[in-house]
């Protein structure tokens, strides 16, 4: 009996001598220099629910701001089962963003994407991709191709909530801009295709910066389910038209043709992939950014009052020259105040990393020394530092006076990343958001008071963000607000 009780006494203490050698060495992680300093919480799970915890989308979150207090600008953690480096340096942001090509995200996220996808498979495709996607999506491609339809989509879908009393600001920027990207994409889609896609869509907003689990019930199936159903609609769209000898579209056409005689054959699977990237990526991003400027904009008189008097002029400029009723590219150069308005936003609600990467070369950073192989999460918090930006709290759209509103990135204003992987949806966004405002001038508006909008990694509008919109078009109007 003895000896049976002393056999197990071993066999417990050897299990808990290894796990506190494998949490000693979870805490401990080994480096050929000094890590930054910080702590990596309980194995597995790290410090991923006090980062997760939601705060207000113009502050920056608590957590990192602890971390700052006591570590400084540079500090290492665990999130989502990674080992990740944090950094709010915009020197090292920029320097990082430039050296480092691998994107840095969760599993969850990365499964989204596919494996194949051309945005990770090689240094070439990517570049490549980038180069078509430039095609369409940078100011000549907007110009020539966008403008006109965006502007008409989102003056229908105004109409339709001017006649209801009012709209959703995120969801109707997001009906808004998957039908601006499906049609420029994909061309005109049977409407019942185009119903089967928004329903993929429902499932994926809330979820996809989470743990990687693929289990039946969780979130992350569904979204891989929501996934595949997508996937699969888009490719038999694909292989129909082809079949029927039908135009695939401008897109495809160049995609598939660059591609052929570039940088090897692409197959309808990674074209699929990398559309769909599209769509996540940008209905992940602008409609929050846009609904978030519309309440900052409600909020403030003298800017509304301002805006205001911006769009009146280009509505009579267009009544008086007899022109259609389109907004041009013209037009949308002139809305100098909505611009500044629009960096303003960008600047003050960009509270979470915009640089990530995984780290692909062990990198000495002053005394410090990130290892290869862990993720770097670059904060802009540059956007807050009262020695660039006067009273870095307030929204002061002012301040951007005289600047160069084209600008999608500099040293003190980085909304879109950096490097080789800056976003190539700047100028669609900064487009679809003063197109928005523009449209939304034509009525005498407000947002509910009551809105709030959060931050969880992502942009979030807990009780909505309704808009009331009265019918009556504001342009011959002058009572103002
Ligand atoms: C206000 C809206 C948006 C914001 C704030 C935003 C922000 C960002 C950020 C921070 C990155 C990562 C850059 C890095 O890691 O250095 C990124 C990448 C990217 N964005 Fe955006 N984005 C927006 C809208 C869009 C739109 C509308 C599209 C597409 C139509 C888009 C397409 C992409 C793509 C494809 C990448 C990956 C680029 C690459 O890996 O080469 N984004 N974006």
């Amino acid at each position: 009996m003895v000896e049976v009780y002393e056999f197990w006494t071993v066999i417990v203490s050897l299990i808990v001598v290894k796990l506190c050698h494998l949490i000693y060495k979870w805490r401990n992680p080994t480096t050929n220099g000094k890590l930054p300093p910080g702590s990596m919480g309980f194995p597995i799970i790290g410090e991923t629910f006090e980062f997760m915890k939601s705060h207000d989308a113009c502050q920056f979150p608590e957590f990192v701001k602890k971390k700052i207090i006591r570590y400084g600008p540079l500090f290492r953690t665990s999130l989502f089962g990674a080992k990740i480096i944090i950094s709010t340096d915009i020197g090292l942001n920029m320097e990082i963003a430039k050296t480092n090509h691998i994107p840095g995200m969760p599993k969850s996220l990365a499964r989204l994407f596919g494996e194949n996808n051309l945005f990770v498979q090689s240094k070439e495709s990517h570049k490549h991709v980038r180069s078509v996607t430039t095609q369409f999506l940078g100011s000549q491609g907007l110009k020539l191709g966008m403008i006109r339809d965006m502007d008409l989509v989102t003056r229908t879908h105004m109409e339709i909530g001017a006649r209801n009393g009012g709209f959703d600001a995120k969801e109707t920027a997001s009906r808004i801009l998957m039908e601006c990207l499906a049609k420029r994409v994909m061309g005109e889609m049977e409407p019942e295709v185009a119903k089967e896609l928004t329903k993929c869509w429902i499932h994926f907003p809330k979820g996809w910066f989470r743990f990687s689990w693929n289990i039946p019930g969780t979130g992350v199936y569904r979204m891989m389910k929501a996934r595949e159903q997508m996937m699969k609609i888009l490719k038999e769209t694909v292989f129909k038209r082809r079949a029927s000898g039908e135009d695939l579209g401008e897109f495809f056409n160049v995609m598939f043709g660059d591609m052929e005689g570039g940088a090897g054959k692409i197959s309808v699977e990674e074209a699929v992939e990398y559309i769909f990237i599209f769509f996540l990526i940008s209905n992940e991003s602008t409609p929050n950014v846009l609904a978030a400027t519309v309440k900052l904009i409600s909020e403030n008189p003298k800017v509304m009052q301002e805006l205001k008097r911006e769009h009146d002029r280009i509505f009579r400029g267009r009544n008086e020259k007899e022109t259609e009723a389109d907004l041009t590219w013209e037009d949308y150069k002139s809305m100098t105040f909505t611009q500044m308005v629009i960096n303003e936003s960008l600047r003050l609600t960009s509270t979470a990393p915009t640089v990530l990467r995984i780290i692909d070369h062990e990198f000495q950073a002053g005394d410090y020394t990130i290892p290869a192989g862990w993720l770097f999460m670059g904060y802009p918090n540059v956007h807050y530092n009262a020695e660039m930006y006067d009273d870095p709290l307030a929204f002061n759209p002012w301040r951007w006076k005289e600047k160069d509103l084209t600008a999608i990135l500099s040293k003190t204003f980085i909304p879109f990343g950096a490097g080789s992987r800056l976003c190539l949806g700047a100028d669609f966004a900064k487009l679809m958001t003063a197109t928005f405002i523009h449209n939304l001038f034509r009525y005498r508006w407000s947002m509910k008071t009551e809105t709030t909008v959060l931050r969880r990694i992502i942009l979030m509008f807990p009780g909505g963000s309704d808009i009331q919109i009265s019918g009556e078009t504001e342009m011959d109007n002058s009572s103002g607000y």
